[in-house]
């Protein structure tokens, strides 16, 4: 108790908001300053801890998670999420990893979009595209945060105010992020998110996962299940086409559990734009706002699986095609290509400029609010 006094309060709490927290949260939420940022700011990694040993720790820092330590078919525990010891690799290093990407997550074609007839401009950061939001997204920002414990689930609150003209986008957005981590391993993400003028959203976390642990090399041997029969073909900047193309007959074919080495090397003009999966599929879905399974992802050598439901109308898949080697990860791990994978729920890229696709304005009076769940579990 007296260690775990000390850590908050060299995080920046109260005394008098370490005594209002009651021992279930003592027990279920730890935080501690994670380190600085080379301009002296601080960062803080919170602890969220369930009843069978489970923990995932998350910065204020783009709301990243920096671990996810979950135990195996033998019971031994490992960290299936990469990342970084130092906070300023974040800003320096990082491809996204584990963070919160906003405003837009994914790519707006040549950094531009039109909103009742006014037209806005993005900064480019990715060929001649804006790809996550910007140059400064949101997984840059250190958001405020605020833990407690709700209904036995340790509880993270992340909370941001992007201004009007914030990387180009229109519109002051008010944005909350929780994260509930519970006894069934179950880690629910609730974005939220107002504005004061019409504007574009599209929120997502980019998790890099390897099942066998952040530190074990290719995820070619994982055995994917994605709930689509369609998906958004690309062109050679990963921009949509606009077409909704079935998967059926294709490598993009994820309805049946297969692993994603099997065909990814098929000489095949999507997979040579994206350098393997880098495509968002199109979920079925019974209707619009219900949560569906979207995705099951299964590492037969430790017996993990994660499965990823959502009420989003899409998901990206992207199988660290452009990992290369070159970053020094946790532990000085360095990430190789195909080392994880991300599942990133959200809408379909360059939406803004799609007029078929799911609409992702956010006007005044409106609330975006979407929710993803992802779930640890071991096959015995
Ligand atoms: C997303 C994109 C990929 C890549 C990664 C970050 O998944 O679709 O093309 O940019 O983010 O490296």
């Amino acid at each position: 108790m007296i260690k775990f006094l000390l850590i908050i309060l060299t995080a920046g709490f109260s005394l008098q908001q370490i005594l209002a927290m009651n021992n279930e949260e003592i027990e279920r939420m730890e935080v501690k300053r994670f380190g600085l940022l080379d301009d002296g700011r601080t960062v803080k990694v919170y602890t969220l801890k369930n009843k069978i040993g489970n923990s995932i720790e998350i910065l204020d820092l783009g709301g990243i998670i920096k671990s996810i330590n979950v135990a195996d078919h033998n019971g031994e525990f490992s960290d299936i999420a990469l990342g970084f010891n130092n906070p300023q690799q974040y800003l320096t290093d990082s491809p996204y990893m584990g963070a919160l990407i906003g405003r837009y997550a994914n790519r707006i074609a040549k950094g531009k979009f039109t909103i009742d007839e006014v037209e806005y401009s993005l900064p480019v950061n990715n060929f001649e595209n804006t790809l996550h939001g910007g140059i400064i997204g949101f997984d840059k920002r250190i958001w405020e945060s605020s833990a407690s414990t709700v209904d036995n689930e340790a509880q993270l609150e992340l909370s941001l105010i992007s201004k009007d003209g914030d990387q180009g986008y229109p519109g002051t957005i008010s944005t909350i992020v929780t994260y509930r981590f519970d006894d069934q391993n179950k880690l629910t993400i609730t974005y939220l998110a107002t504005t004061d003028k019409t504007t574009v959203i599209n929120l997502t976390n980019h998790t890099y996962f390897n099942l066998d642990g952040h530190n074990s090399g290719s995820i070619l041997d994982h055995e994917v299940m994605i709930n689509a029969s369609h998906y958004t073909p690309v062109d050679n900047t990963l921009i949509p086409t606009g077409e909704i193309a079935a998967v059926k007959g294709t490598p993009m074919d994820f309805q049946t559990s297969k692993p994603i080495g099997r065909d990814i090397s098929i000489d095949d003009p999507q997979l040579s734009f994206g350098l393997g999966f880098d495509h968002n599929w199109v979920l079925n879905k019974s209707d619009e706002n219900t949560i569906n399974l979207a995705a099951t992802v299964y590492s037969p050598k430790t017996g993990k699986f994660i499965n990823v439901y959502t009420d989003q109308p899409g998901i990206q898949f992207y199988t660290g095609n452009f990992l290369d080697g070159s970053i020094k990860g946790k532990n000085g791990t360095f990430y190789n290509h195909r080392n994880a994978f991300c599942l990133e729920t959200q809408h379909f890229p360059n939406s803004p400029n799609q007029h078929n696709f799911p609409t992702t304005e956010l006007r005044p009076g409106e609330q975006y609010k979407t929710t993803t769940i992802f779930e640890f579990g071991i096959k015995k």
